[in-house]
């Protein structure tokens, strides 16, 4: 039997009067109403070319798609960003979800040149001289491990080389396929004791903030940046990585981040690292 998830917000479900209930809903009708309608998109956009190659268009040419749209099918009555389907993510959109929340953080789901993204805004800037007691997130930069618990090395070893890994105006971009079997996270998407509204410091597997994968639990945290390490899977050549910290469940090891830029408050990636996302097929 399908385990269940309590999620929020619940898809194409109200109460009798006609408000919106939190409904059960197994990982079958996630993935039919849920953010993984993207993997449609991937799946025909592959054909046998590889995953890492709708990255960039054919030539090589850097003028891909670098803009990032929301992402709300099948949650756009529900999620904050509903209403922005596919309309281009812009700074301001998070900074005002944010201040709404105890933590000064937001979420949402979107697409970038046919990828799966999640994009995280944690209020750093304004947070991270505070203590950490206040509940209030901001990034922390550590050493990260591989599957087996050996240290391979810290966050800043790969930002010092390239700067633009560091979060871009307190937004940090991420690929939105797990490392685990690669289903596609979502932000808060299940309303249990990973979710709550509270953030821990240093990637606890206690309390919200988290990106959960429904398809096994696996937990991921925005806020702790670290090195990781993942495989190719189709040639097996390994490669280290800028991540966010895997917190819990069955997943070996972090989520690779997308470095961003700004285009005036339009967020766009920047395809640079496109060996990261190749441990999908
Ligand atoms: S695919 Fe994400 S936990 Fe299994």
């Amino acid at each position: 039997m399908a385990r269940e998830y309590d999620l929020k917000p619940a898809p194409a479900v109200g109460g009798a009067d006609g408000t919106s209930t939190t409904a059960t809903v197994n990982r079958r009708q996630f993935l039919r109403y849920g953010f993984n309608t993207a993997t449609g998109v991937l799946a025909a956009s592959l054909g046998v070319l590889g995953f890492a190659s709708i990255l960039l268009p054919p030539g090589g040419s850097t003028e891909g798609q670098l803009g990032v749209l929301f992402w709300a099918k099948g949650r756009e009555d529900s999620a904050w960003y509903g209403s922005k389907h596919e309309e281009p993510m812009l700074k301001q959109d998070f900074v005002d979800e944010a201040a709404k929340s105890n933590t000064g953080t937001a979420g949402a789901s979107g697409i970038w040149n046919g990828v799966p993204v999640i994009v995280t805004y944690v209020d750093h800037a304004k947070n991270a001289g505070t203590p950490e007691s206040n509940g209030k997130a901001r990034f922390q930069f550590t050493e990260g491990v591989d599957e087996t618990g050996k240290t391979i090395g810290h966050f800043e070893d790969l930002s010092d080389v390239d700067p633009r890994l560091f979060p871009s105006e307190n937004l940090v971009m991420i690929f939105g396929r797990c490392t685990h079997l690669c289903c596609i996270p979502g932000w808060q998407l299940v309303s249990n004791s990973f979710t709550d509204d509270t953030w821990t410091p240093g990637g606890g597997d206690d309390g919200g903030t988290k990106l959960f994968c429904i398809c096994h639990s696996s937990r991921f945290d925005p806020t702790v940046l670290e090195m990781n390490t993942n495989r190719n899977r189709s040639n097996g050549a390994t490669f280290n990585y800028a991540g966010i910290r895997k917190a819990g469940g069955p997943a070996p090891v972090g989520l690779p981040i997308i470095p961003i830029q700004l285009n005036g408050d339009s967020i766009e990636g920047l395809a640079d690292y496109i060996d990261w996302y190749t441990y999908c097929d």
